[in-house]
């Protein structure tokens, strides 16, 4: 069939008044409802996705922020896990908890009419999100609080300079961070019967620094954290040492490589 220019070009007129107009209602809805996002739903293998980078099992409470129809905690459920969804907009709260019935999952998956920005994330041992890159920048210092090894996974979205720990971009958008523990600042540690000062720099998961002993001082070389497992290699009387441990709060503990016992406290 011929197309007349005139009839192309009333089509697409058409089409952009129509994108418009639901643009338009979309921007309303958001407005009415105080949404900071709307809603669009995660497709199910990305789903599956989420939960299986997050290692999402029976013993882990999921905590889904804007949890639209509620696919993503009812997915949770059925690997066992406890589960809350929070979404500010009651019509999805009322599907999300009709969904959960329907799965045979609602004793341990439940959904809330709440803001995300005001629900507590405390018990959470995954969460999981997809909002915008700027909702995750400023929830990130809530994230950054909570327990060392939470694990994060958004769909779509990043964290402003917070580099995840896995990013998938092949067959669906996802990133993924673990919560690490808070080491910034100087330390003493004791091991054998040394004791050396660390000052310590930290950028979300990475850090650096140095030590200093009997007044020398010289740079922590291989360092990693994950969640609160801490590695570094210092120089003690011209001996390299690698100490591994375990970060709790402002104590740290573990054996070097070769099996001395040390620990640290924060100065
Ligand atoms: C992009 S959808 C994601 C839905 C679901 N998590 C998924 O991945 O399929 C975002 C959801 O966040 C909700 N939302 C937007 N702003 C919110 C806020 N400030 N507090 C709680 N929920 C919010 C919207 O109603 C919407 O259901």
């Amino acid at each position: 069939m011929r197309q007349t220019a005139a009839s192309t070009i009333g089509g697409r007129m058409l089409t952009a008044t129509f994108l418009l107009c639901v643009g338009t209602l979309a921007v309303a809805y958001v407005n009415a409802q105080g949404l900071d996002v709307v809603f669009v739903p995660t497709p199910r293998e990305t789903v599956n996705r989420m939960l299986q980078v997050t290692e999402t099992g029976s013993s882990d409470t999921v905590i889904d922020l804007g949890s639209g129809d509620g696919r993503i905690a009812i997915a949770a459920g059925r690997l066992g896990a406890r589960a809350l969804g929070v979404d500010l907009d009651p019509a999805r709260i009322r599907d999300a908890e009709l969904n959960a019935q329907r799965a045979g999952v609602a004793d341990r998956v439940t959904f809330r009419q709440q803001n995300l920005f005001e629900t507590d994330l405390s018990q959470a041992t995954v969460l999981t999100m997809y909002l915008l890159p700027s909702i995750n920048v400023k929830l990130r210092p809530k994230i950054l609080a909570l327990r060392p090894g939470t694990r994060v996974v958004s769909h779509d979205f990043t964290m402003g300079d917070w580099k995840a720990d896995i990013t998938e971009t092949n067959n669906w958008r996802i990133h993924f961070w673990v919560v690490p523990a808070r080491i910034e600042g100087r330390w003493q540690v004791r091991i054998a019967d040394r004791a050396l000062d660390l000052t310590i720099n930290q950028t979300y998961q990475q850090f650096q620094g140095t030590a200093s002993i009997n007044g020398r001082t010289g740079p922590l070389r291989n360092t990693r954290l994950r969640a609160a497992s801490i590695e570094f290699t210092v120089d003690i009387d011209g001996q390299s040492a690698t100490l591994r441990g375990t970060v709790n709060g402002d104590r740290m503990q573990g054996r070097s490589a070769g099996g001395t016992e040390w620990s640290a406290t924060r100065l």
